[in-house]
């Protein structure tokens, strides 16, 4: 059975080879045998007040990097959030259903009145009732969560199951999170530490240029080397192979890994194969999306398409919630 999918797409943050290898690549398969939504949550930006003058550029930005990875506007929906008004309708009547103290224990709520305690604001409190809206709107089956968004798609079918008892309808499906399984892959951030993240700093991305990805590449934390044959790898050492292993050549990754063990490695040879790897990897990905950024007749063809398949299936979920709730016409 196919499955409706929908995901939101933060609007902020150039995409990295984590996301890549964390979402993206999987996001790309999943349009073959689903019904999918991908969406810009630009409306979901605002909690955080962005500046107007990038809010736009933003949004585009981030597209055009996941049309470049491979999301398909012929095979899937692929939409901004505001464009589709039935999203914040729908939004205002879920909001009549949903607690304020449920949303205050919040896990993401509490961490944001920790970080901008000067700006904790009504849209910050109800930023699960909106994502709610995203994913019922559509009656999705199946959403593709991390970790730090289960609690939101818990609160979903939460709100879901509450409806349907209020009104005694069976109008939205309960939806479960989309599982990779092995296929999601978290990938290693090159300071030797943990994983690779924007708020780390340590990030290679998609569209960085070959020689400042070089650079960075070659500027990986190692370690003074290994001392004895067969040692067991460091951390940071790990983690190149990790990286290596993501984007080379099984052969390749076997011959460095030999010469670790018979001590022979250079580390600086190890991170140029490394870089130029990834360079295989993203350089398609970037060359794309330099050709679609420029394009704006592409792009506003493809949001235009979005917003239309995207309105269609809002606008039907919305009159059915509006007729549960009792509006009628005249
Ligand atoms: N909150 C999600 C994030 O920060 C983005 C998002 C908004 C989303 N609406 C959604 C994800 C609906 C899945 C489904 O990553």
């Amino acid at each position: 059975m196919r499955d409706i999918v929908v995901s939101g797409i933060r609007s902020t943050g150039n995409l990295h080879l984590g996301n890549y290898y964390g979402a993206l690549r999987n996001f790309v398969k999943m349009q073959e045998e689903n019904d999918c939504f991908f969406f810009i949550a630009d409306l979901h930006a605002l909690t955080t007040h962005p500046d107007p003058a990038q809010l736009h550029d933003n949004v585009k930005s981030i597209l055009a990097q996941y049309l470049a990875a491979g999301l398909d506007p012929e095979k899937s929906t692929i939409f901004i959030q505001s464009d589709v008004p039935e999203i914040s309708e729908m939004y205002l009547l879920m909001n009549m259903h949903v607690y304020i103290g449920e949303l205050e224990r919040t896990a993401s709520f509490k961490d944001k009145v920790r970080k901008q305690p000067e700006n904790v604001n009504a849209g910050l409190l109800t930023y699960p009732s909106l994502m709610a809206v995203d994913i019922l709107i559509h009656k999705a089956t199946k959403v593709p969560v991390g970790k730090d968004q289960e609690q939101h798609l818990e609160l979903t079918r939460r709100f879901a199951r509450r409806f349907n008892n209020i009104y005694g309808v069976e109008l939205f499906p309960e939806p479960a999170s989309y599982n990779f399984g092995s296929e999601s892959i978290k990938v290693p951030g090159l300071d030797g530490s943990g994983k690779m993240g924007k708020s780390e700093g340590n990030c290679i991305y998609l569209i960085d240029e070959d020689k400042p990805l070089r650079k960075k590449v070659m500027k990986a934390v190692t370690d003074e080397g290994p001392k004895e044959p067969n040692s067991p790898l460091s951390q940071p050492i790990e983690n190149l192979f990790t990286v290596m292993s993501l984007v080379s050549e099984p052969e390749v990754v076997e011959q460095y890994k030999a010469a670790y063990a018979d001590c022979s490695i250079r580390y600086g040879d190890f991170k140029k194969q490394i870089a130029e790897d990834i360079l295989k990897v993203t350089t398609p990905m970037r060359e794309r999306y330099n050709e679609i950024i420029k394009d704006e007749e592409y792009m506003r063809k493809v949001v235009k398409i979005g917003a239309e398949k995207a309105r269609e299936s809002a606008a039907k979920t919305l009159a059915e919630v509006r007729k549960i709730m009792g509006f009628k016409s005249f």
